[in-house]
């Protein structure tokens, strides 16, 4: 069997020579990186891409389980494809990732909403060109090499996946069930990817893994990684993500101060500022752990922009425990923080756990945190005025640009400039959430 005749048959169940389809993506990165293998994988069978599902022969959404809010969405979303079903039966309708690898998601699945063709978890990503090929021919792939080329979505930055799966069992996340334990890729695959993405234009490479820190393979750890991609030759910057607290270390640090790729961005999880919730989390590190680390990066590199994700509303949560969180928050001054109101998760520790605290609490509790930090974010963003800066633009239109810093900080910038093209630009003044600036032409 080969991709040709693969192809073959494909045309012949479309009927027709030109066939599309359309994939989306939802929750983190990983999957991003994920889809770009599933487009990839699509797109050397002959498939184009397009913008609507209404559009499409085959439709396929690479779904997020992290979070109750996530699933909701992605539900949401798949009933309204009951209708495009129901005006063209010969569409595919295919689910990837994390939410269809849990078991009561996959009953529900097939009772509910039966129009769905074909199912593929997210652990079972590598197989889904034979899932496909079985699908749509009935018949088990032989001799078939299931290779999925990755197909860029943006020629300027590039994810590179360097581990899968977590062994961290957070007490509050189901990603350690959905996506397996920790493998790290070949180090000589990783530098062969960024060598590449760096040779067809890229400038932004950010290394992927659930936990980077935790990546090991023939006893080459994330730091050396770093190293080896720093030497590259090339107008880039390295960024990655997670990283986990308990794993990050001073090594870590002095490697990444002598990183002249290094964007100076870190996002540094931390969940919670109490530690008693930190234990029942299951984090391994203490509050203050935490802070002698960030005080370490800061005072080895300049001008470090820290994000973190927090939760609030854990079960058992008291009101003190959760202003240990709001007082770190303060002491830390992150650029900016994601901030998740607790999801009880099937399967993992903390769903057994009590949860006591009512939902108009956790409301309030977030809208608090969120409060305090959108002032900590304007203060911020407000020392970066009068500065220069390079920028990588990310979108534009006639009027305005949007771009990012290396450290990931949006810019908006009057004029088109041009997707993709690095500019230095002088920070004119900012908002809680952005900069603004000028492009400065010499
Ligand atoms: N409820 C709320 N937030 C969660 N996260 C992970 N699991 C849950 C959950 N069950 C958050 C964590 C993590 C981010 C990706 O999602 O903050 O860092
Ligand atoms: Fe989930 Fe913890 Fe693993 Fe992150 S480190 S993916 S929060 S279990």
């Amino acid at each position: 069997m080969t991709k040709a005749s693969f192809h073959e048959k494909i045309i012949k169940i479309f009927k027709k020579e030109n066939y599309s389809a359309f994939v989306k993506t939802f929750g983190c990165q990983q999957n991003e990186a994920d889809s770009e293998r599933i487009r990839g994988f699509l797109h050397s069978l002959g498939f184009g891409f397009v913008s609507s599902p209404l559009l499409a022969d085959l439709i396929l959404f690479n779904t997020c389980a992290v979070r109750h809010t996530a699933e909701n969405k992605i539900l949401g979303q798949l009933g309204e494809l009951k209708n495009i079903k129901k005006i063209n039966p010969k569409v595919l309708i295919v689910l990837c990732g994390c939410m269809v690898e849990q078991e009561d998601i996959k009953s529900l699945i097939k009772e509910k909403y039966n129009f769905v063709d074909l199912i593929c978890g997210a652990k079972s990503l590598d197989y889904f060109p034979r899932l496909l090929y079985k699908f749509l021919t009935g018949k088990e792939v032989d001799n078939y090499i299931c290779d999925m080329p990755v197909f860029h979505e943006s020629k300027f930055k590039s994810w590179i996946p360097i581990m899968t799966g977590c062994n961290n069992f957070c007490s509050y996340c189901i990603v350690p069930y959905v996506r397996g334990r920790e493998k790290s890729l070949s180090y000589e695959k990783i530098l062969f990817d960024c060598k590449e993405s760096i040779k067809n234009g890229s400038k932004i490479l950010t290394l992927l893994g659930q936990n980077v820190n935790s990546y090991k393979f023939e006893g080459v750890n994330f730091s050396r990684l770093l190293e080896e991609i720093d030497k590259i030759d090339g107008d880039f910057t390295i960024r990655f993500m997670t990283s986990h607290p308990k794993d990050f270390n001073f090594e870590l640090v002095d490697v990444l101060s002598n990183c002249k790729h290094f964007s100076g961005h870190l996002h540094l999880p931390v969940q919670s500022g109490n530690n008693r919730i930190l234990g029942l989390m299951n984090r391994k590190y203490t509050r203050e752990e935490y802070i002698e680390k960030i005080n370490y990066a800061k005072s080895k590199i300049k001008n470090l922009v820290i994000t973190s994700d927090i939760i609030v509303g854990f079960p058992g949560e008291t009101k003190e425990e959760f202003e240990d969180t709001v007082s770190l928050v303060k002491e830390v001054g992150f650029s900016s923080i994601f901030t998740f109101i607790y999801s009880p998760r099937r399967g993992t520790l903390a769903y057994n756990m009590l949860d006591s605290i009512s939902h108009d609490e956790k409301v309030n509790r977030i809208n608090h945190l969120i409060k305090v930090q959108d002032k900590i974010s304007e203060e911020f963003l407000s020392r970066f005025v009068g500065k220069d800066l390079y920028v990588v633009v990310y979108d534009d239109d006639k009027n305005f640009s949007i771009a990012r810093t290396n450290s990931n900080l949006m810019v908006k910038i009057k004029g088109s400039i041009g997707t993709g093209k690095k500019v230095r630009v002088k920070i004119i003044s900012s908002t809680r959430s952005f900069l603004i600036g000028e492009r400065i032409i010499n």
